[in-house]
């Protein structure tokens, strides 16, 4: 979100500046299993954005005073390549940005990996943003969710995370970054599709009631298509 005073038009002829409808996805690629030394890994595409996903553990919890006897930690680690857009990253360790998305992500995962089952443990995520373009935090998660599942570890649920915002009075499905510079509103949301429960809402901006409503209904919608394209890439790599 910005509050440029030239900001462009977002919607032109019912038709937004890529070309998409209101409620359209990016197109979107995953691929399972692509990082050979990680125990669960995913390549992901989504519009211009090319995120890698890998998973380790459970293993004894390091060091050992972070351990919990009682169930595994999750270590999640959020990063953009220094390449990945034209902003500069990663000189000097994470910055608040990714640190914080890395934490999302982290609450996200410990609510769907069943700890219960490896006391004493930790069990790693890495999200690497290679090329970014708005929605990196969905694309992550969205991610980072089929690496873990092709990893074995346990999880009552595959969530998958998506964004939907306002540009004017229009509800916009996963904002892109000249969408997300530009709108009045950004809200990335992640989801267990099984009962469709929220793990994740962040508003960047001001929604009403009813916008927050339409915007979690494309959401819940485009859910349809992500989670389908998360179980191909599952199928394809396990069949
Ligand atoms: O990526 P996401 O939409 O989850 O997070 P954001 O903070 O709303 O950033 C939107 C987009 O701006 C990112 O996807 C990147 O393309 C770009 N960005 C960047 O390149 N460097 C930053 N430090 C922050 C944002």
């Amino acid at each position: 979100m910005g509050g440029s005073q030239d900001k462009p038009q977002l919607i032109i002829d019912g038709k937004r500046t890529d070309g998409r409808a209101p409620g359209e996805l990016r197109p979107i690629k995953i691929e399972a299993g692509v990082v050979k030394n990680a125990k669960g890994s995913a390549y992901l595409e989504w519009g211009n954005n090319k995120v890698l996903a890998a998973v380790y553990g459970p293993k004894e919890a390091q060091p050992k005073h972070i351990a919990d006897p009682n169930k595994a930690i999750i270590k999640c680690r959020y990063q953009m390549a220094p390449f990945s857009s034209l902003e500069e990253h990663n000189r000097s360790g994470p910055n608040r940005r990714a640190i914080e998305i890395s934490k999302v992500t982290k609450e996200v995962f410990e609510n769907v990996i069943l700890l219960d089952d490896f006391p004493g443990c930790e069990i790693d995520v890495f999200v690497e943003v290679l090329q970014s373009d708005g929605g990196t935090r969905a694309a992550g998660i969205t991610a980072a969710a089929v690496a873990v599942a092709s990893s074995g570890i346990p999880m009552r649920d595959i969530p998958y995370a998506v964004s939907a915002g306002k540009a004017g009075d229009s509800i916009l499905l996963d904002l892109n970054k000249l969408e997300d510079n530009y709108s009045d509103a950004d809200m990335p949301v992640a989801i267990a599709p099984r009962e469709g429960e929220i793990l994740l809402l962040q508003m960047d901006g001001n929604l009403t009631k009813e916008q927050t409503i339409q915007a979690l209904d494309m959401i819940k919608k485009a859910g349809e298509t992500i989670v389908k394209i998360q179980r191909d890439a599952l199928e394809a790599k396990y069949r």
